[in-house]
């Protein structure tokens, strides 16, 4: 069920018939406490337009806490970026305005779904939710260079941060030409490669002092600014600084080079969600699927493997349908193009937090929500196949 706390009748009418009759109108958010704590099972709320911002804002925030599973849905008559990032890392799931009520109503669905699958969990017992939500790693890769990896990477560690969904930490394993530092315009005093002479000293506290704050909230571990340094960067320390960053931040996105390296497996070996980027042409879905054939040759759970297809838009001819039957797997996402994602890549800052409504940021951030910060119960998007190698226990074997 969802609870409506609306103080303007007609806006009740209006979000009643978005959500249909068996939603709840409450009189207020003292009323909701007292409901949502008589009903633990309450999957989602909407705070209408006439509820006050800011106690929007205060009861999220309790909200993430104490009922990490409820899904709240902010309705406003107008939404700015600001609202929208306030919102956010306040911990408010989804802002609507007051006009879009199909879009409400997606959202409660939405929201609905995420509790659901979050109870499953936990009946399961697999992971609470608070557990599910730490150092949770996310690597993204492609083995086509220029597919979007940087963007991707920078634009899933962005969204992390400025919806409040804990901290993160963005590692660029791309060693010899990672660009991660220039798409978010850092000025880094120290990269992966002060690591090196740390030694056995190498712990949290170090680890920290290598990173370099953006704006978002993002801690970035860049790649050494010379090429030739990587180099001096072994597996044995990269595995290292993954394993302390995992310890140190509730997620770990790891940008890569175009190719399968050691140090990708590595990354790949500690990762919960493996993100494969690849873009509407045959080179790059040639790249993908082989690819996927080594990672199923050496063993790797398909489970935890994502395909994005990015610049998903593009008139190139190819059915997504028989994009799925060649690879043998289900499309996770699909990002559109847009011109705005390099131009928010040169003003230093990802789209997801230059334009959060733009259909890229929506197409990320839904993937965050989806398959990052929720596990999804993946039996069912798992082809049957995949569904039989884990069942028969086969393990990552390297
Ligand atoms: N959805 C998109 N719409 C428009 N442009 C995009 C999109 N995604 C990425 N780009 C652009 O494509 C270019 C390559 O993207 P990016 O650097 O993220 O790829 P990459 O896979 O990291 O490349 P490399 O293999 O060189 O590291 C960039 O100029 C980026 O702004
Ligand atoms: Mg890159």
């Amino acid at each position: 069920m969802t609870a409506i706390v609306e103080f303007d009748p007609i806006g009740v009418e209006s979000i009643k018939g978005a959500l249909g009759q068996d939603a709840l109108v409450l009189p207020g958010l003292d009323a909701l406490k007292a409901h949502l704590d008589s009903n633990p099972f309450e999957d989602s709320v909407v705070l209408g337009p006439s509820v006050d911002q800011q106690e929007v804002f205060e009861l999220a925030e309790q909200l993430r806490v104490t009922r990490p599973s409820l899904g709240v849905v902010m309705v406003r008559r107008r939404i700015d970026t600001t609202v929208l990032a306030d919102a956010l890392r306040a911990g408010v799931r989804e802002v609507i305005q007051d006009r879009d009520l199909a879009g409400l109503a997606a959202a409660v669905r939405r929201q609905r779904e995420i509790a659901a699958r979050l109870r499953e969990q936990l009946e399961r017992g697999d992971s609470s939710p608070q557990q599910a939500q730490h150092g949770r790693v996310v690597t993204v890769f492609s083995a086509k260079g220029g597919c979007g990896k940087t963007t991707m990477a920078t634009n899933i560690a962005t969204g992390l941060a400025i919806s409040g969904r804990g901290s993160v930490a963005l590692l660029d394993l791309d060693l010899a030409f990672g660009d991660v530092a220039i798409a978010l315009q850092l000025f880094p005093s120290h990269t992966i490669a002060d690591a090196v002479g740390i030694g056995d000293e190498l712990d949290g506290a170090a680890v920290r002092s290598l990173l370099t704050a953006h704006r978002s909230g993002v801690q970035a571990l860049v790649a050494p600014l010379e090429p030739s340094a990587s180099d001096t960067i072994d597996v044995a320390l990269v595995q290292g600084i993954i394993d302390i960053l995992r310890a140190e931040f509730d997620y770990v996105v790891i940008d890569t080079p175009p190719a399968l390296d050691d140090n990708v497996l590595a990354a790949f070996d500690r990762s919960d969600v493996v993100a494969l980027l690849a873009t509407l042409d045959i080179p790059a879905l040639k790249n993908l699927k082989l690819t996927l054939e080594t990672l199923d040759l050496i063993g790797y759970p398909r489970e935890r493997l994502r395909v994005v297809l990015n610049r998903a838009d593009s008139k190139v001819g190819l059915a997504l349908s028989e994009v799925e039957k060649t690879l043998k797997t289900p499309i996770s996402a699909q990002v559109p193009s847009s011109r705005d994602v390099p131009a928010s890549t040169n003003r230093g800052v990802a789209i997801v937090m230059d334009d959060p409504k733009s259909p890229v940021s929506v197409a990320i951030q839904s993937f965050i929500e989806e398959h990052i910060v929720v596990t999804p119960s993946s039996d069912d998007a798992i082809p049957a196949q995949m569904r039989n190698d884990r069942r028969s226990g086969r393990l990552w074997r390297r």
